[in-house]
């Protein structure tokens, strides 16, 4: 069972995604946290975030992994934990624009098919339902307002002590989702067989039901 689950930045898209694969034993991967490392590599090794030879070279010395640990997926980076690391604001504003990097995306791409060739899997991206697994058994995209993104975004961040403003949010949010929208390669977009939910006004809770009657459906369908 293949489950591709699209949407904006902060959509609920990893929240969700990964209560669904708890509940019925599949493999959750988060791709984001693939081209946020990446982003980290380029920043560890003092790249350019649009230098996509070096940033592929210090790729092939870097090892990208992951764990799941207590429903988490943890990132890794040569065997360092760098799961807080690649959700800086720093990271949060440039991973756009390493993610635009046709090589870059070729490299995760072969990665995430492989991952989802072996194992039942719910995968949540930008490109999931129109790329990586055009023939996903079940295709979602998650939309939800800017504010409510935004404000989901700023509460997720003051529950971990982080203070970040909500204006410069909201502009991060809006910057990302329009970078991904309009890259050449893979851009965001809904796949035209793919089950669009706003979440502006709807719960975790009504968000996870939701989902589980649609894949469930499609299961019995198969
Ligand atoms: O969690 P958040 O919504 O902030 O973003 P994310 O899922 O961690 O993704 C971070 C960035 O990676 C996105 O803004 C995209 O630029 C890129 N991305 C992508 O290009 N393709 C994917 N399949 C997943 C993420
Ligand atoms: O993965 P994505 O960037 O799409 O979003 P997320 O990281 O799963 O969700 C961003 C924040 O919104 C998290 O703090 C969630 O708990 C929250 N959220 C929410 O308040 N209501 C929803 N229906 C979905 C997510």
């Amino acid at each position: 069972m293949q489950v591709a689950i699209d949407g904006p930045a902060s959509a609920g898209k990893s929240t969700v995604a990964k209560i669904i694969a708890k509940n019925m034993g599949y493999i959750y991967l988060d791709t984001g946290a693939m081209y946020r490392a990446c982003t980290l590599v380029a920043k560890q090794n003092h790249l350019a975030y649009d230098d996509q030879s070096g940033i592929l070279k210090a790729l092939n010395n870097n090892i990208i992994s992951f764990k799941n640990i207590n429903d988490d997926q943890r990132v890794y980076i040569n065997d360092k934990d760098v799961s807080f690391d690649i959700r800086t604001p720093e990271i949060t504003a440039n991973v756009s624009q390493v993610s635009a990097l046709s090589e870059i995306r070729k490299k995760m791409v072969e990665i995430q098919r492989k991952i989802a060739g072996e194992n039942n899997i719910i995968m949540d991206g930008r490109d999931i339902g129109t790329t990586v697994l055009p023939n996903a058994d079940v295709k979602i995209f998650l939309i939800a307002s800017v504010a409510s993104r935004a404000k989901r975004r700023y509460l997720d961040f003051k529950e971990k002590g982080i203070n970040q403003n909500l204006t410069d949010i909201e502009k991060d949010i809006a910057d990302r989702d329009y970078k991904d929208m309009h890259r050449q390669i893979s851009p965001l977009r809904k796949a035209e067989d793919a089950y669009q939910v706003d979440t502006t006004d709807m719960s975790i809770d009504q968000v996870v039901n939701k989902l589980t009657q649609i894949i469930k459906k499609n299961k019995k369908n198969k």
